[in-house]
């Protein structure tokens, strides 16, 4: 790897104490250019810009997809990152999804953790603090014929992350607009995924939401996602959340969620949820909770849902009567080094 460090240190311009989630990144970053049919030598340089025209097909036809990583300090400063592989798998299923080069392991892997080293002394520390890490690659080709690029990049960024909602969040319970399609690219990290979703986000915005559900596109009957995470609905004792497809993401958060839940004794059931099951729930006085789950925001409860014009409000319920709570305590307590890690997932 090419190693070029910056001169000029921003750490001491960063207010630990004062940020919010990405808007702040660390010193280095890590890019790595494919053309002729393979990946260039990794390189580790300062952080900044990057010269591309507007015919860059990236811009054009948005060949691009992410990851989102996390990276946590314990008590004695040591590092942690979390299940590496799933993401290194996930990028690769996207980026092969969108007809673009997979990137190597040692590209992936090595450059996570030189980037890690470097820039170690940014990974906040305290409650809801840990460095969120975005790995990507796009298309750098120049040209406006609608076709695979010859040329990408890959990168990884770091910013310092805190919480992403600060109190629990109202939803719309989508019966026109969808995520992801049959066939489509739902399942991939595809950066136009995320793009797609903003419209639909805002109405539901203007409409007093902060977020959406998403349904299925054929009938809206059954739940898929909420905003950019995975959905989960508690009903009595037992959780659900829908199976991983094509259109839904396999997020690293659900399945650890999924793999706690159940380690801790709870009735797990991964299954399709349909709306009028949850309507039915809620009129009965069954229905406990609805989270969504991710890297970025772990875990955000809702308090409120809205389904065609009517709104329906969640149980308030205390850290320890929550699901989602507790296993969202358990997951981190395992991330950042505050409890055992029967699953081998910190690293
Ligand atoms: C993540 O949770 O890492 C995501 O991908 C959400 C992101 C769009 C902020």
């Amino acid at each position: 790897m090419i190693i070029q460090k910056t001169e000029n240190s921003r750490i001491s311009s960063f207010d630990p104490e004062n940020y919010s989630f990405g808007d702040h990144f660390t010193d280095h970053m890590i890019i790595c250019e494919y053309e002729n049919g393979a990946w260039g030598e990794a390189k580790l340089m300062p952080y900044g810009p990057l010269p591309f025209s507007p015919s860059n097909m990236a811009f054009n036809y948005g060949q691009a997809c992410f990851e989102g990583m996390k990276a946590y300090k314990d008590s004695s400063d040591e590092v942690y990152l979390f299940r590496v592989n799933k993401n290194f798998e996930r990028i690769n299923k996207s980026a092969k999804r969108l007809a673009m080069p997979e990137i190597p392991e040692e590209v992936f892997v090595g450059g996570l953790k030189a980037l890690m080293d470097i820039d170690r002394a940014w990974i906040p520390t305290g409650e809801g603090k840990s460095l969120y890490i975005r790995p990507l690659i796009f298309a750098t080709e120049e040209g406006l014929k609608a076709r695979v690029s010859n040329k990408y990049m890959f990168a990884i960024v770091a910013a310092p992350a805190t919480s992403y909602y600060s109190a629990p969040v109202s939803v719309k319970i989508s019966d026109y607009y969808s995520r992801a399609a049959s066939g489509g690219v739902g399942f991939a990290k595809a950066a136009g995924n995320y793009a797609a979703s903003f419209y639909p986000t805002q109405l539901a915005n203007d409409e007093g939401y902060e977020q959406i559900i998403w349904t299925d596109d054929s009938t809206h009957e059954y739940f898929e996602e909420s905003g950019t995470m995975n959905v989960f609905v508690r009903i009595g004792n037992t959780i659900y959340t829908p199976p991983t497809s094509e259109k839904i993401l396999d997020g690293v958060t659900r399945d650890s969620f999924i793999t706690l839940a159940k380690h801790k004794g709870i009735d797990v059931r991964v299954e399709p949820i349909a709306v009028k099951d949850v309507l039915a729930a809620q009129k009965d006085g069954s229905l406990k909770e609805i989270w969504g789950v991710g890297t970025a925001v772990v875990t955000t409860a809702f308090k409120s849902y809205g389904y065609q014009g009517e709104n329906f409000e969640l149980p308030v319920l205390s850290e320890e009567e929550s699901f989602a709570l507790s296993l969202k305590k358990a997951l981190v307590d395992i991330q950042t080094n505050a409890a055992e890690d029967p699953f081998g997932w910190r690293e």
